[in-house]
């Protein structure tokens, strides 16, 4: 039986082009290509600036320290993304304060955000989860009135736009990040970037990415000739690579052509499911278009005879590589022994019980997708409960 995967990226002859050339020539890092990614990622996001790093991870760790986190503080973010959106303030000595989500668009509710703020607070960290950006507009406004900082987590995002502009072009955040690792909108293997308008946090990240190093002549505070360079900041070796660049410089010219077919998915499954009362899905919010990084399900508890469990494991049999996202942060046993308790973020734990990922990426065939929809469909009325 042919197994269909969650997600897997598209790599096309031209891609492979672009990297070979790399391989051949004299600079496998640190080379020009690097700073010509760092264009074209901040031209597609209309945004002034793009730091490009090794990882969506390392991209949140130096938003973070850019942003001045640092121990004593706090910084709220959502229960429901991947560890690294909470990870990044732990990294730099801060405290994560997960808020609750909205029962809707599963993404951080702000009138929660409101709740837990307090006199530590630095920052807040919105994750635009499953593309779908978060109400970005009022979490700005929370920001900007209590004089805190909006890092908006954007891995799922490449490509949404909110309001009709893009994320990234820093409307509604003071820095975006974004995740190139295999399975998003385009991928560099691993890799990652920060996006922004503001001078300062360019000039800052810049320098964190490469041990904090400069060689700026601006920056310098001496010259003891034309070797030299200073170590400002504790920085890391978080650069991304000439032939990652290549790869992702080949890739960003296709997003529109994968996010018209992510989004073309999601209308097929929406229209599937939407006949059925016992799943709901992420609504498209008016004021935003969604990247369509991933389609959850979820199988309301109520409506069906068997847990979550029992349905993923029926996917799986059936060859349908479904995944769940996300555990809630504060489950995993190391927020468990910082003493973060369960049951502080009720909407959150009842979304985990109750969702599915299912199959969506670019290259996914239409065959595929109809697959998909009828193994859902057989589960469904496999397990739903029989009205009495
Ligand atoms: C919401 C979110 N934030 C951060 C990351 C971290 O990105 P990376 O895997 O590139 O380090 C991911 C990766 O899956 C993610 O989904």
């Amino acid at each position: 039986m042919k197994t269909i995967p969650y997600a897997i990226q598209w790599i096309d002859q031209k891609d492979i082009r672009s990297v070979t050339k790399i391989l051949k020539s004299n600079f496998l890092t640190q080379g020009p290509t690097v700073e010509l990614f760092d264009r074209a990622v901040a031209k597609c996001c209309d945004a002034k600036y793009a730091v490009s790093v090794a990882n969506g991870t390392a991209a949140l760790h130096l938003a973070c320290l850019a942003a001045g986190i640092q121990s004593g503080d706090e910084v709220i973010t959502s229960p429901i993304s991947f560890v690294a959106s909470a990870n990044c303030v732990l990294y730099c000595g801060g405290k994560p304060i997960f808020a609750d989500i909205r029962e809707d668009t599963i993404n951080i509710d702000p009138a929660e955000i409101e709740k837990k703020i307090t006199g530590k607070t630095k920052a807040i960290i919105p994750v635009d989860f499953a593309g779908q950006p978060a109400d970005l507009k009022k979490i700005y406004e929370i920001a900007q009135k209590n004089k805190l900082l909006l890092i908006e987590d954007a891995s799922h995002a490449l490509g949404a736009t909110y309001e009709g502009t893009k994320i990234g072009s820093g409307r509604f955040a003071d820095m975006t990040t974004l995740s190139f690792h295999a399975v998003k909108h385009i991928t560099t293997a691993e890799g990652g970037a920060v996006v922004m308008n503001n001078d300062h946090f360019y000039k800052k990240l810049l320098r964190l990415r490469t041990h904090g190093i400069t060689r700026d002549p601006n920056q310098l505070t001496g010259n003891d000739g034309g070797w030299y360079y200073e170590m400002q900041d504790l920085g890391f070796n978080y650069r991304l690579t000439d032939m990652q660049c290549a790869l992702g410089l080949s890739q960003l010219p296709k997003l529109n052509k994968f996010l018209k077919r992510r989004r073309e998915i999601a209308a097929a499954y929406n229209k599937a499911f939407s006949r059925y009362d016992e799943v709901r899905f992420l609504p498209d919010a008016p004021q935003v278009r969604s990247a369509q990084h991933i389609y959850v399900l979820m199988f309301k508890r109520n409506k069906f005879s068997v847990p979550r469990k029992t349905i993923f494991e029926e996917y799986r049999r059936q060859g349908i590589l479904v995944n769940v996202h996300y555990i809630p942060i504060y489950y995993q046993p190391f927020y468990q022994k910082l003493g973060y308790a369960r049951g502080s973020c009720p909407n959150a734990e009842n979304y985990y019980e109750e969702t599915v990922t299912l199959p969506l990426f670019p290259k996914m065939s239409t065959a595929d997708v109809k697959r998909v929809i009828a193994v859902t469909e057989k589960i469904i009325q496999q397990y739903r409960k029989v009205r009495s």
